[in-house]
């Protein structure tokens, strides 16, 4: 047996049913064609103001840690979509989500987010994330991954209208290093 971990698979969506209930029991699941409002939100996105994303060590913004820019988003064409996942994940899963934050973020060439989790037990009260990619004919030479660190890996490609959710304290995950601009909005639901 080889002492090595095995290498991340490439994860397709899916497309038609609700695999919402693989929330419950492995902690995540893709789903394709999420919206169809995809270009538009790409659209709205580009026309915001975006920061170097907040995380600090001390009073330096750790660019080490995380390289992309972001901005807090409650106007997104993607708002009435996020507010229906949650009550479809509240409906299926019983999550009982009150609410969400939406950030929109930006990986420039070279950008990345090192291995972490979105919410730590008892920390705050981030139960669930759900990203959606914006990103129209994204190539796997594009890099850019979201690997979400299950066992065996999933690496997914951050493609147009694609919807990853997982469960924020439990699934560890990094974005590895894209070679093309990469857009995405997070949403995080709290209890
Ligand atoms: C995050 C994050 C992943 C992605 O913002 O916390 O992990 O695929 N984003 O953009
Ligand atoms: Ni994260």
């Amino acid at each position: 047996m080889s002492p090595e971990s095995p290498l991340p698979r490439r994860e397709e969506g899916q497309g038609e049913g609700l695999p919402v209930e693989e929330l419950g029991t492995r902690g995540w699941f893709i789903r394709d064609r999420f919206s169809g409002r995809a270009r538009e939100a790409r659209a709205h996105a580009e026309r915001q103001l975006l920061e170097p994303a907040g995380i600090q060590r001390g009073a330096i913004h750790d660019v080490e840690v995380r390289s992309d820019h972001t901005a807090w988003l409650d106007d997104s064409p993607l708002q009435a979509d996020f507010e229906a996942l949650r009550l479809e994940l509240n409906r299926t899963a019983y999550l009982g989500l009150r609410r969400f934050d939406l950030q929109l973020a930006r990986y420039e060439a070279g950008a990345r987010y090192v291995k972490h989790r979105d919410a730590f037990p008892g920390a705050d009260n981030r139960r669930v994330t759900a990203i959606v990619y914006l990103n129209e004919a994204w190539r796997p030479e594009h890099g850019g991954q979201l690997r979400l660190h299950v066992n065996p890996p999933v690496d997914v490609e951050p493609v147009l209208d694609r919807l990853v959710v997982f469960l924020s304290e439990r699934i560890e995950h990094e974005v590895l290093p894209a070679h093309a601009p990469r857009w995405a909005l997070t949403a995080w639901y709290y209890g």
